[in-house]
């Protein structure tokens, strides 16, 4: 990863459940500069489903419990297009991973991706995991056993993504 410090963190993080609003400052920050605060409201954190199909975990420190360094959270929602496997599986998409600059590539998001994945797969044993990736983060889910499915695609004002999937 270029221009990211990989030095260790010196503190625990500690990775709980948040809801949506704790995560927007940091969507905002990492993943829609461009956006408004409210424009990264997902249509399914609108959903009236929301409140049972919807997870949101945050990374903080121990130190600054307020201060969100890490979001990430999962919908339970088909996957829109026909995977090796998964027909009979529960599918959950990720939708917005970030680590603050700062503390990237320190293994937060892997810790952050660990424990969604664990958190999904405990409520529903047979689970399908999907997301549209970064192309810049294609490395990041590939390393957690991620595959890629189809071509690169781009998202208006975002960039180019893969459509990534494990099931587990
Ligand atoms: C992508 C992102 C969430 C990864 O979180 P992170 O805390 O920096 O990643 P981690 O330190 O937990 O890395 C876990 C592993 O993935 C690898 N990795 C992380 N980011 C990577 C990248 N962009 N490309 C290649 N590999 C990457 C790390 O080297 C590490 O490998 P290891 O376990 O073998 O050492 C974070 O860098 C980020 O917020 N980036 C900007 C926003 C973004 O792209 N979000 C994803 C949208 S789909």
């Amino acid at each position: 990863m270029i221009g990211v410090s990989e030095k260790p963190l010196r503190q625990p993080v500690i990775i709980h459940p948040v809801s949506v609003q704790a995560t927007l400052p940091l969507r905002h920050s990492v993943l829609r500069p461009h956006a408004s605060l409210d424009e990264c409201l997902f249509p399914e954190d609108k959903s009236p489903d929301a409140s049972v199909d919807a997870r949101h975990w945050a990374a903080v420190l121990p130190a600054a419990p307020e201060t969100v360094i890490g979001c990430l959270s999962a919908y339970r929602q088909t996957c829109p297009v026909a995977l090796p496997v998964g027909k009979t599986r529960t599918h959950w998409r990720l939708r917005g991973m970030a680590v603050l600059p700062p503390f990237q590539g320190k293994g937060i998001g892997k810790r952050l991706l660990e424990k969604a994945l664990a958190d999904v797969s405990n409520s529903s044993p047979d689970t399908l995991v999907w997301c549209n990736a970064r192309e810049s983060a294609l490395g990041f889910y590939r390393q957690a056993g991620f595959s890629i499915h189809g071509a690169r695609f781009e998202i208006p004002a975002i960039g180019p993504h893969f459509l990534m999937w494990s099931a587990g």
